[in-house]
């Protein structure tokens, strides 16, 4: 057995005065970041339509790929032949690896969950797997990311109490499965644990104090944004957060709406990621100083300005609404990569801003400026 550096390089640089928002920096061997952070959604060893050299232009410092999909296509074995992830996509700086634990409940066909793991059949060919908290971290050693997630299970909403409590109970157990099985992990690796709970304000406390207990490097926060109003989330990260320690970074899985990642950011978490920005984009949807256009609306046949007037990207700087309604109208590839590049460029902006505004301590009145010209969704 070899030593086992369970330290990550994570300090805290500033907090705001009327919240429990900070800034930090997270120094992984391929790279340094600041957080709060939002990480872009590379499922497949890809964040659909767009190069690495355009995800650095946009300002990604780190991005997210999926454990369950990489495991069934190309498999695990093919990606660390080429040397691991960041090899075989040519993305130098760091990685996450989400376990499974979300994808298995949410994709495939007929899971069945026992103590030991979580059988389920592929979305794709239907072939039948079992994924353990050992074989997720095994499979996440192969891929090679710098932080990889314990494996958990992500509870349904609305689910009863007496499930939510057996579920988190387990997914205990499988924390202290998966941080077993990474003792071995690769040198620049680092593991994360994951609170569930789910819309249970003490389940959710146990859940964290439980998790802390087992002293991960970094510690997320899953089961919300699963159809759950808002407000119940917010309230949810309201009684996790204070549970979690201070320096140690706190990642809110599969969010969110610049809405989510404002309120994430007032209570305190460091690191977010969702599809949001890169789904919509494809759909026409696009992120705009003042809410969401569909920029395939007619309003904008002959609008020759820039889709957001705020925004200084290169989609911006460079093309027209009408330019890009046309593209995405005729389903042209050009046009998704564009919109696709414009709403990760304001998901990453608006965490610049944040930052910013937590250093400066004017984080209220940013938030506040910010909503006033913003349309709900
Ligand atoms: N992504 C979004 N929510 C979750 C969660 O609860 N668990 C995992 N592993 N991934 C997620
Ligand atoms: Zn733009």
């Amino acid at each position: 057995m070899g030593f086992i550096e369970m330290t990550i390089n994570f300090s805290v640089e500033s907090r705001s005065s009327d919240s429990p928002a900070r800034t930090g920096t997270l120094e992984l061997e391929n790279g340094m970041f600041e957080t709060p952070i939002f990480m872009p959604v590379g499922t497949r060893a890809t964040v659909k339509s767009l190069s690495p050299e355009e995800l650095k232009k946009c300002g990604t410092g780190i991005l997210l790929a999926n454990t369950y999909h990489l495991y069934l296509r190309p498999g695990a074995d093919v990606v660390a032949e080429a040397g691991g992830l960041h090899e075989f996509m040519n993305w130098s700086r760091p990685i996450l690896t989400d376990s499974g634990g979300f994808q298995v409940f949410s994709l495939s066909d007929m899971n069945e969950v026992t103590e030991d793991g979580v059988q389920f059949q592929s979305h794709l060919d239907g072939s039948k797997h079992f994924i353990t908290p050992e074989k997720s971290v095994e499979i996440q050693k192969k891929l090679g990311a710098d932080i990889i997630m314990a494996f958990d299970e992500c509870v349904s909403y609305p689910a009863d109490r007496e499930y939510v409590e057996k579920s988190l109970n387990r997914t205990l157990r499988w924390a202290e499965r998966s941080l077993k099985a990474a003792e071995d992990l690769q040198d620049h690796q680092h593991i994360f644990g994951i609170v569930q709970g789910g819309t249970y304000p003490d389940l959710r406390k146990k859940s964290a104090r439980r998790t802390r207990k087992l002293d991960f490097p970094g510690y997320a926060i899953g089961g919300l944004s699963v159809g759950e109003e808002n407000k119940l989330m917010y309230q949810m990260l309201d009684v996790t957060v204070p549970e979690l320690p201070s320096k140690k970074p706190r990642y809110l899985m599969g969010v969110g709406t610049p809405r989510d990642l404002i309120e994430g950011v007032k209570r305190g978490v460091d690191m977010f990621d969702c599809v949001l920005p890169t789904r919509l984009a494809r759909h026409g949807s696009l992120y705009t100083s003042r809410g969401r256009i569909n920029i395939t609306n007619a309003a904008f046949k002959k609008d020759f300005n820039p889709p957001d007037k705020d925004c200084s990207c290169y989609v911006c700087r460079n093309y027209s609404s009408a330019y890009l309604r046309h593209l995405i109208k005729r389903n042209e590839l050009y046009g998704l990569r564009l919109a696709s590049y414009h709403n990760l460029y304001f998901f990453l902006d608006l965490m610049r801003k944040l930052r910013y505004n937590i250093r400066r301590d004017t984080l209220d009145d940013f938030v506040e400026s910010f909503y006033s010209g913003w349309a709900e969704e």
